[in-house]
């Protein structure tokens, strides 16, 4: 497919980590990129979903909006599932009217972690966290519906401009500390949203469905990457390795996500850039 011209209705577009870094990389592709909150179309209203696809006619939609609070999901489990699990497939049914290309992420926590070789895409899921769950089950709904003009990418650990993410935490609290505890028992895939969201572009641009994983090339854990993100920084605060039982958060994560980038880099002849080089990218941006 050629991205040129094309309309590109992006939810989470305008206010989410991927969703803004998606714009951007439709716009410079010379897309019109029509870029949307919650406020401005709710995905959990097919009726309001329906009109906007009617209105715009795009020729790709694309979902960049999540629940996404992985700790909270478990407290609000009805929230959680109906944005990562019904609405997926509901948009795509939308998507497949307008015969428009559907392009939806997922994540690394589908996974279970028990591996220590990275995940393909040919492994099977088993998710245990509701966010894990519930993305999971955002997958299979969009498998079931069978929609063939649909690609699912899973990416992990994403960080970048335009939201919140950990590297901006981590930052932020190293400017205010003298020491920050980190752990260093999960292992996973920094993904920086803008490589995401170009990397996105290059499969569309191969006409790729199904699905793939997208993240930077390498691996780390959480104390690998914010150390690194304080010594690109210049920062002087420590950074100290904990494992996860000094750590416990309400939802558990994986302890091994890294994603295989094989199938991704077989079909687009390109190769992720390492973590650490874009990280350097965000935190020069930063700085500045
Ligand atoms: N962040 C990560 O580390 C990570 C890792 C792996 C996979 N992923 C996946 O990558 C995708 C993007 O994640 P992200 O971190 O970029 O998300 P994010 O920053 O949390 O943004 C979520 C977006 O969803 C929108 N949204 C929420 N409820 C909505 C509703 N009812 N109707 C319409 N829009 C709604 C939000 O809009 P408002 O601002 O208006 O609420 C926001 O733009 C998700 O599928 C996520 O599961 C993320």
């Amino acid at each position: 497919m050629r991205i040129s011209k094309k309309t590109v209705v992006i939810f989470g577009g305008k206010t989410g980590l991927l969703g803004q870094s998606l714009t951007k990389a439709f716009e410079k592709a010379g897309a019109r990129p029509v870029p949307l909150s919650s406020a401005d179309c709710d995905i959990l209203d097919p009726m309001e979903v329906e009109e906007l696809l009617e209105r715009e006619k795009p020729d790709l939609v694309v979902n960049a909006a999540a629940y996404t609070q992985v700790d909270l999901a478990e407290d609000e489990q009805d929230k959680a599932f109906a944005l990562n699990a019904t609405a997926p497939p509901l948009l795509a049914a939308l998507a497949a009217r307008h015969s428009a290309t559907f392009v939806h992420y997922s994540t690394d926590f589908v996974f279970k972690g028990n591996k220590r070789t990275p995940y393909t895409e040919e492994d099977s899921v088993s998710p245990f966290s509701t966010y894990g769950i519930s993305k999971s089950d955002g997958e299979r709904g969009l498998l079931k519906l069978g929609y063939a003009k649909t690609l699912i990418i899973r990416t992990s650990w994403l960080f970048g401009p335009g939201r919140t993410n950990f590297v901006r935490k981590m930052l932020d609290l190293a400017d205010c500390r003298d020491t920050l505890t980190v752990v260093d028992d999960q292992i996973g895939s920094p993904s920086y949203a803008p490589d995401i969201a170009t990397h996105t572009l290059q499969l569309l641009e191969k006409d790729a469905t199904g699905i793939f994983h997208l993240a930077n090339s390498g691996e780390t854990s959480w104390h690998g990457l914010a150390s690194m993100a304080v010594k690109l920084a210049g920062k002087e605060c420590a950074v100290t390795p904990i494992p996860t039982s000094d750590y416990p958060t309400k939802a558990e994560r994986p302890a091994y996500s890294v994603l295989d980038l094989g199938k991704f880099i077989k079909t687009t002849g390109v190769t992720p850039r390492k973590w650490e080089d874009a990280l350097e990218e965000y935190v020069r941006e930063i700085l500045s």
